[in-house]
């Protein structure tokens, strides 16, 4: 038997949210499918839920209660982390409800309203709720309206806000406004589900609970820092949203620029929202780019990805034969503090990757004078401490080490932690993170209204700069790591990307 994981205790140390009912808005959409109804499944299997739990499921697809928990079921068997049980299952389905309705239905609202007042009576959710809009963003503004024209005030309300939230910093503000009319900023949670990842959390875990980072956590050892969001995926089926997103709105805009600002940010006071929160948008707002030369736009031609052929991002379905849209982005980015003044941050996402990883570099300064460089060849390199977000989730720093044997060769080697090897525990979905921190109103690990708009307002920045030119489309092959030009970016620096 393999005896109990000592690194595991404090895990159950987390609180009980209060009775609620969760209503998801979009319910019969993919990321309901894919991402919440597991989430919630893992829950329930770790009894992470309120006993008093309802779900209440939204959406405009005509079908009964019992069709709606039929398709949840599969979902949690094909994507649940956890394996399936029939007990867990039905502890959870036990609250289940579904209404088919327009977004704008009177009907439908009333429905709704009926169906939250049966959770209360039934299943003692008292008047809690967590509304989940995962709605395209043309139906946003209906949603908000309703559910906030319509507020009771029995119990506590909480509206977690899926992404895009907006597609410029003006239209972010006005989903805001709308928000504001009917609920306070602690009130509405914004997802960015890349913080609710543990080797995300983790970062803040390194830097703040271990004193040997922060003294050196600065232009004076740190020479720059890289962090790559690499995908294998193409759009899969999301052209719609793509054509209009891109690379920069898709993962740039938020999950890119919140690993930057973690690994950017001053030591907050504590780790309450706002305090965290506070130092984050410091970050932000003092991010710069040079200009639109250090912003290098990809799209993706047909190529091989992990031993497959796969088509051109002009030749997806859905997608315009001419399109423009960029499928990849890299930047040099400066974040204009006493802390980080003139190092360089080096970042690059996108889609159809050679590999998926998410990783975020912190390039060291090489030694001041280097005694066996005659006998080092081309193997004596600076320190990098590597964040491995995902997959293989851990912390690796390259040293110089001494290879056996006569004479004084330098290799680098790496030292490794790995969450499988040290947690002998899975690693929970950051969707199950999310939902539990927002019923139990904890926002921490939600964008606050003034980086959603500090984010923006970098993005338009970027994108006003690309008016000027038209990049001649493709130009990187799929299964790479991106344009020549990207490379270019780095090599002009006299540095270059890491390599794989
Ligand atoms: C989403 C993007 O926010 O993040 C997708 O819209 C992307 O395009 C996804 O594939 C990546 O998430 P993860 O957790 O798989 O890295």
């Amino acid at each position: 038997m393999t005896p109990p994981n000592p690194l595991s205790e404090g895990l159950r140390l987390r609180r009980r949210p209060d009775p609620c009912t969760l209503v998801i808005f979009g319910a019969s959409g993919d990321l309901t499918m894919r991402k919440l109804f597991p989430a919630l499944y893992s829950m329930a299997y770790r009894h992470l839920l309120p006993e008093q739990f309802a779900v209440v499921g939204v959406a405009r697809t005509p079908q009964t209660t019992a069709q709606f928990a039929a398709a949840m079921k599969q979902a949690v068997k094909k994507y649940a982390r956890d394996p399936f049980r029939q007990d867990v299952w039905d502890s959870l389905a036990k609250g289940l409800r579904y209404i088919g309705t327009e977004f704008d239905s009177a009907t439908g609202e009333d429905g709704v309203a009926a169906m939250l007042d049966e959770c209360d009576a039934k299943d003692g959710t008292l008047g809690n709720r967590v509304f989940y809009l995962a709605v395209p963003p043309q139906a946003f503004e209906t949603v908000v309206n309703e559910i906030g024209a319509r507020r009771e005030r029995k119990g506590w309300t909480r509206v977690i806000v899926e992404k895009p939230f907006g597609h410029d910093a003006a239209s972010a503000r006005e989903l805001t406004a709308i928000l504001k009319e009917w609920y306070s900023e602690d009130e509405v949670f914004r997802i960015d589900h890349y913080l609710g990842k543990e080797t995300v959390q983790n970062m803040l875990a390194l830097r703040f609970a271990n004193g040997i980072f922060e003294p050196i956590w600065n232009r004076q050892f740190v020479d720059h820092v890289q962090i790559t969001v690499a995908e294998t995926m193409g759009v899969e089926g999301r052209a719609g949203f793509y054509e209009q997103a891109g690379a920069i709105r898709d993962i740039f805009q938020n999950h890119l620029l919140q690993l930057l600002a973690l690994t950017a940010m001053e030591p907050p006071i504590d780790f309450t929202a706002d305090s965290v929160r506070n130092e984050k948008v410091k970050v932000l707002r003092s991010l710069h780019t040079p200009g639109p030369k250090s912003v290098i736009r990809g799209q993706y031609g047909a190529g091989f990805v992990e031993g497959e052929e796969v088509v051109a991002y002009r030749e997806e379905p859905g997608v315009a034969h001419d399109s423009m849209t960029e499928t990849y982005v890299a930047a040099k980015l400066f974040v204009d503090n006493w802390r980080w003044a003139d190092t360089p941050f080096y970042v690059r996402m996108g889609k159809r990757f050679a590999r998926r990883e998410t990783t975020i570099a912190i390039q060291f300064k090489s030694a001041p004078h280097p005694p066996f460089a005659e006998i080092a060849g081309d193997g004596l390199r600076p320190n990098v401490l590597l964040i491995h977000v995902q997959p293989d989730e851990g912390v690796s720093l390259a040293v110089g080490a001494k290879v056996p044997g006569q004479g004084m060769t330098i290799r680098t080697v790496h030292m490794d932690f790995l969450y499988g090897g040290a947690f002998r525990t899975g690693l929970p979905e950051a969707y199950e993170r999310l939902i539990l921190d927002a019923m139990l109103g904890d926002a921490t690990l939600f964008t606050r209204e003034d980086e959603v708009d500090e984010q923006w307002k970098l993005v338009d920045a970027m994108v006003a700069g690309w008016q000027r030119d038209r990049p001649s489309f493709p130009n990187y092959e799929a299964g790479t790591w991106g344009p020549k030009s990207a490379e270019d970016l780095l090599h002009g620096d006299g540095r270059s990307w890491r390599r794989h």
